[in-house]
């Protein structure tokens, strides 16, 4: 039986990941953080008793930030793969943490693949990095791919570069199995909260249902190519079957702004809504009502709140995935109407009177 093991695997993508390889067969291994209250909710369906033998997910208490942590996580699981998704993810949030971003995103990585050198695991182990879409940054090249030049606009972009290029380096220099995966934003109904399209669905329902009135958002100008993370987690499993290690784009190869996001979310619910204004004073406004919900025509759900604002914004990201189109066969199932339909449907159970 194969063993896996997965940094941030009580994130989102850890979550699916660990799902899609015990159905494949895998004893799979997570790190988690000690936490003052239980966060494995995400995971807490593949989690069996401690007492069962025949467990297909173990989880062990670890951070990327200790480095004989993870050593000696790596030692006692030895792993055939390795898949380090763990990450201060957040990309607002890094400009208020970038050292904190840095050692996580950076250095743990290097830890991780430092850790793998000392424990002669370099022939052993293949190792998947969680590179991001966010690296090509101020990118006036659009689409973007493998060798698209990077221009990173965040202390979290800045940090996944120095793990990308650990990645290429330790490649080359030591002959690891080690690939990034650039992967452009992906989603689902366990996104995290506090990203853009969660954030909408939620507000979305609970407004549908008279909870709340108004969403607070940021820039609306900014675009973003969105798929499913159920299909990239597919995606980080070919990247490490394929017979080389190589970097991959994973994408879908459309894009749309924060707002058409946000209009297609309310669309799902039986609400048009219409911008008006500028900047600050920007309003997204309910014109027409069709579904039982509690919205009022003229009713202004969005609203902007400058402090969503970043101090500096990444504008047009858009993938083109051919690469892995072509040689890993991978392609996206989900598109973005599939994607909104599920995330809304999730929400508005969720939030059920
Ligand atoms: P997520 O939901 O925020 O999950 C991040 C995971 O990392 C969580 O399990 C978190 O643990 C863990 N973590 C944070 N700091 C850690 C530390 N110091 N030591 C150990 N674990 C730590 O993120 P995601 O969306 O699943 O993304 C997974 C990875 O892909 C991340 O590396 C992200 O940067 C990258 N990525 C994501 C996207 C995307 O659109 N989702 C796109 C490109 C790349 P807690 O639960 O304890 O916080
Ligand atoms: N979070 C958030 N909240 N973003 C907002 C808001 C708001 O209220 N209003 C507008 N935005 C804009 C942000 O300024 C950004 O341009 C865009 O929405 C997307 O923001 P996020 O959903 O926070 O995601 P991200 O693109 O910054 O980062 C995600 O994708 C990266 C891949 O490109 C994260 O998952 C990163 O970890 C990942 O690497």
């Amino acid at each position: 039986m194969k063993k896996a093991l997965i940094s941030g695997i009580t994130g989102q993508d850890g979550a699916y990941l660990a799902e899609y390889l015990i159905n494949k067969g895998y004893e799979v291994h997570g790190i988690k953080r000690r936490t003052s209250r239980f966060i494995t909710d995400r995971v807490d369906h593949l989690v069996k008793d401690h007492q069962e033998a025949d467990k297909k997910l173990i989880l062990h208490y670890g951070d990327l930030t200790d480095s004989l942590n993870v050593t000696s996580i790596l030692k006692k699981v030895n792993p055939d793969e390795i898949y380090n998704l763990g990450a201060m993810s957040h990309v607002h949030v890094s400009f208020e943490t970038p050292e904190y971003t840095a050692n996580t995103n950076a250095i743990g990585c290097l830890r991780m693949l430092e850790s793998i050198r000392l424990l002669g695991m370099t022939e052993s182990v293949k190792y998947y990095q969680a590179s991001t879409s966010e690296l090509y940054g101020d990118c006036k090249i659009i689409p973007q791919k493998e060798d698209t030049p990077f221009n990173p606009q965040s202390p979290y972009a800045i940090a996944k570069l120095f793990a990308f290029y650990s990645i290429k380096n330790y490649r080359k220099s030591y002959n690891m199995f080690a690939s990034n995966g650039i992967l452009f934003n992906h989603e689902s109904p366990h996104r995290g909260e506090t990203f853009v399209t969660k954030k909408i669905t939620t507000a979305a329902a609970k407004i549908y249902y008279g909870i709340a009135d108004t969403i607070y958002l940021g820039n609306l100008d900014a675009k973003r190519d969105w798929g499913h993370a159920k299909d990239y987690v597919r995606g980080m499993w070919k990247i490490l079957q394929y017979k080389n290690p190589e970097d991959f784009v994973l994408a879908t190869n459309t894009n749309f702004s924060i707002r058409e996001f946000t209009k297609l979310v309310f669309k799902e619910i039986g609400v048009e809504i219409e911008f008006s204004g500028k900047g600050v004073n920007e309003k997204g406004i309910a014109t027409k009502v069709d579904s039982d919900c509690l919205i009022k025509i003229g009713q202004e759900v969005v609203k902007i709140d400058e402090r969503y604002f970043r101090p500096s914004d990444v504008n047009n990201l858009l993938g083109d995935y051919s690469k892995a189109k072509r040689l890993l066969g991978w392609e996206p199932k989900y598109n973005i109407h599939s994607l909104i339909k599920e995330m809304v449907n999730y929400d508005l159970e969720r939030f059920k009177p």
